[in-house]
């Protein structure tokens, strides 16, 4: 068995079945993400087992975004200029009760990093940019790198690691 991350097949994947414990992004999962998909405003990357490809384990979704450059904290600012910064927005990211703590949390961060460096071999991203649901949610992203914004402690950001050369 191994797991793997692909985009949102609303034919394959069942949506019906995901429960993470928070409605709205439960109901986001069903109701909005193939259509947000369809219309270039967000998309959705799930993760799911080879065995039971079926079966949503967890989610997020992934569109473009920007942040003001005061809202970095200041050692974030130096050397960059007064623009404003490009940014992924790691929309929503979910996981499915069942099999929550567990590492797929973690693994689904680590694709959404994945996927914006491979976006800035074409376009460029300073950072991932997470809005949480609660304070469980912000120290989730906490404990993954996150800082908080200066004008809103739920909206949180991530520095890309520097392109070398
Ligand atoms: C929050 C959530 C995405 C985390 O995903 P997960 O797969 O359960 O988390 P992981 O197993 O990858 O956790 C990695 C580490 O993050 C930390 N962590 C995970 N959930 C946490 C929580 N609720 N509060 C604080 N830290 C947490 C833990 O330290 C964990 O390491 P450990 O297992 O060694 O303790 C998931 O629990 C979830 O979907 N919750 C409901 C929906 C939600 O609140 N989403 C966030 C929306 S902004």
């Amino acid at each position: 068995m191994s797991l793997f991350i692909s985009l949102l097949d609303t034919q394959l994947h069942d949506r019906a079945a995901f429960n993470c414990g928070e409605p709205t992004l439960d109901a986001y999962l069903r109701q909005r993400a193939g259509q947000h998909h369809r219309d270039g405003m967000a998309t959705t990357h799930v993760l799911a087992r080879d065995d039971a490809p079926a079966k949503i384990l967890g989610y997020c979704s992934l569109a473009a975004a920007q942040l003001n450059l005061a809202e970095l904290q200041a050692p974030d600012r130096i050397r960059l200029p007064r623009y404003p910064i490009p940014a992924i927005r790691v929309g929503r990211l979910a996981v499915d009760k069942s099999t929550q703590r567990m590492g797929i949390g973690r693994l689904l961060l680590g694709h959404a990093v994945n996927c914006a460096l491979a976006v800035r071999e074409q376009l460029g991203v300073r950072v991932l940019v997470v809005d949480a649901l609660h304070e469980k949610a912000a120290a989730f992203y906490r404990l993954h790198g996150f800082r908080a914004t200066t004008d809103n402690a739920a909206t949180l950001y991530l520095p890309l690691p520097l392109t070398r050369g």
